[in-house]
């Protein structure tokens, strides 16, 4: 890494320190050096005085001898992060410390100043700190200090780079596209922002620029990125943030082969150049329909077997009532777990129950070492049914069968949530242990029997596979539901990181796709009016996808939550607790904006 101790381009000399507080080893002994950075710790020993000095690139120890009586004075005023420049020689550490860069030497203090003090802070600033999360997120610009999220930015920081110099030399212009935009098609909730000077209107502030980089590709800008904030007002976790970042991408003139070789060839230098690991050439790919029946979602975690398997034909006709009258029958086989004793399936069965997985019951099957099975379901299965479910789920001694039943796509789902909890608890999803692979042929259409239409799985602009096209011209449903899209998404790990497709570029097909949404003409022509009418203008064939940056960085660096990888991030209420975001606007400002703020009942 540079080092902004010596020298800055133009040659001009920092005044401030010579060397970064990461730097100084012990080939440095017995140079003179200047550092400033904040104090971390002090404490006395035998009469001598150690202080902690740090700064983003790392922490050196300072020393003051018992026998310098005025700056023992100085330095005994110092409090935790009060901002210092200290000078002194570097010399070698009596008791060296392995774990720290810097740990062989020391600066014997000569002169110390302080160029601004602190209150005390509200917490430790250190690798692990004493604060809770919401004191932390209060206080975010003194977490920013910490060791971890410096590294966890550095990281994000790196990424970029590697993004930028990926896509330039591959011929992509970065283009910005506007935030005050009309709605966008990503299938979550916009966030609005009204107009002073259009009374009664408002903006919308995009969840993706993907109209945009349609219209881009319309204007020949054949190879369009941005790294982008997009917005989304959507229920939060772990891996979701209302505003957060899309390494966005366009391409004209291509098919999904070529989308698909050039992004996976990003994420391949991006693996080797930040992490110094290979990920395979070419990347596996797994259709959507394997995915969901193997795995139970279309995000996979590879990195573990226990694949899911069916098994209603297998279960049914043995009197038992809730599998003969089951749609769908699946199970996973996990590893050495048969010996579970009844506390534990009591408990996986009330985990299972559990409204985040949905699940009615769950019925076991444990392989015993001995050859022998016992279940939960006994008395209607004998030792030879269960032996043939043992083998139709490729089970072995010493595993657990888990059985789950119901309609089945919403089965598999289940047995997939279980899965994936399955594994953690087996210590099968180590954040080091990367495994990427393309989900490809997605459905184009998404049936739901609550609103009785369909919707765009992914958005309203992916074109169907063309040898489907028949079927995305008839009016019946079973047609429809058996279209499949040149969509795609890049899973790493269980988590989708990026999505995309071949995008429809002609204007009769677009039109089409509204009609199947029940998107009525009138509406289709106010919401996208422009992009349809952009197509009449020679379109080029066109395709692209986008991938959640904060999740890239989480992920590379070991992490499931995003918000350590982006420097101010909301809290899971969508409030920035540091700024106390979002509040009340004035009376003033409300007219302004010609609103009225309805009274809470
Ligand atoms: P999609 O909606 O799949 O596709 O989004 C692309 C990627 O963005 C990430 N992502 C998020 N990350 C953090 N917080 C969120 N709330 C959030 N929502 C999505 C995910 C996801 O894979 N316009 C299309 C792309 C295209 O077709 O080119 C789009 O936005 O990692």
């Amino acid at each position: 890494m540079a080092s902004p101790g010596a020298t800055f381009g133009n040659g001009t000399i920092i005044m401030y320190r010579t060397h970064t507080c990461g730097e100084l080893r012990i080939a440095d002994k017995g140079k003179k050096v200047t550092l400033a950075g904040w104090v971390q710790k002090t404490r006395r020993l035998g009469g001598m005085t150690f202080i902690d000095l740090r700064d983003r690139y790392g922490i050196t120890q300072l020393v003051v001898d018992a026998s310098d009586a005025a700056l023992q004075e100085t330095v005994s005023a110092l409090g935790r992060e009060f901002v210092i420049q200290a000078e002194g020689e570097v010399i070698e550490r009596q008791s060296k410390n392995a774990k720290m860069d810097t740990g062989e030497v020391e600066i014997r203090l000569e002169s110390v100043t302080v160029l601004n003090k602190s209150v005390t802070p509200p917490f430790t600033i250190e690798e692990v700190s004493d604060g809770g999360e919401d004191l932390r997120a209060k206080y975010r610009y003194l977490d920013l200090r910490r060791p971890p999220l410096q590294r966890a930015l550095a990281l994000r920081h790196r990424l970029a780079q590697e993004v930028r110099g990926y896509l330039d030399r591959n011929g992509f212009m970065e283009i910005e596209t506007p935030y005050l935009i009309k709605s966008t098609p990503e299938g979550a909730r916009d966030f609005v922002v009204p107009s002073r000077m259009n009374p009664g209107q408002f903006y919308a502030l995009p969840q993706s620029p993907q109209t945009f980089k349609q219209l881009l590709m319309v204007a020949g800008y054949d190879r369009y990125f941005q790294i982008v904030r997009c917005f989304r007002d959507e229920d939060l976790r772990a891996d979701r943030q209302p505003e957060f970042t899309q390494i966005d991408c366009e391409m004209s003139f291509v098919e999904q082969e070529d989308v698909l070789n050039m992004f996976e060839g990003m994420m391949r230098e991006m693996f080797r150049n930040a992490l110094g690991v290979e990920i395979p050439s070419p990347l596996p790919r797994m259709t959507w329909y394997e995915a969901m029946d193997s795995y139970g979602s279309d995000k996979p975690d590879v990195r573990f077997g226990m694949k899911i398997h069916e098994v209603t034909e297998l279960v049914k006709g043995h009197g038992f009532s809730v599998f003969d009258s089951a749609a769908y029958v699946g199970a996973i086989a996990v590893p050495g777990c048969a010996e579970y004793t009844r506390k534990q399936t009591d408990e996986l069965t009330e985990w299972v129950k559990r409204p985040q997985v949905g699940a009615k019951g769950l019925v076991y099957v444990k392989c015993l070492a001995d050859g022998t099975f016992k279940s939960s379901v006994d008395k209607f299965y004998s030792q030879q049914d269960l032996s043939s479910i043992a083998e139709g789920v490729s089970a072995r001694e010493g595993d657990l069968i888990l059985l789950l039943c119901g309609p089945k796509r919403k089965t598999q789902t289940q047995l997939g949530v279980l899965r994936i909890e399955m594994g953690g608890r087996l210590g099968f999803r180590d954040p080091k242990v990367f495994a990427p692979l393309w989900i490809v042929d997605f459905p184009l259409l998404e049936w739901s029997e609550e609103d009785g239409r369909f919707y765009a799985m992914h958005h309203p602009f992916t074109a169907p596979k063309p040898e489907h096209e028949q079927w995305f011209y008839s009016d019946r449903k079973e047609d429809l539901e058996r279209v499949c899209a040149n969509a795609y998404d890049f899973v790493l790990n269980g988590t989708e990181l990026g999505g995309g497709s071949i995008r429809i570029h002609n204007a009769e097909m677009q039109k089409r796709m509204f009609e199947v949404l029940g998107i009525g003409e009138e509406e289709a022509e106010y919401k996208f009016g422009f992009i349809i009418n952009a197509f009449k203008f020679g379109a080029p064939p066109h395709g692209g996808l986008a991938f959640g940056f904060d999740r890239v960085c989480a992920l590379f660096g070991g992490q499931e939550t995003i918000r350590d990888y982006i420097a101010f991030p909301k809290n899971n209420q969508g409030r920035d607790v540091m700024i106390d975001s979002p509040s009340c606007i004035d009376a003033s400002q409300l007219d302004e904006l010609h609103l009225d703020i309805r009274k809470q009942q």
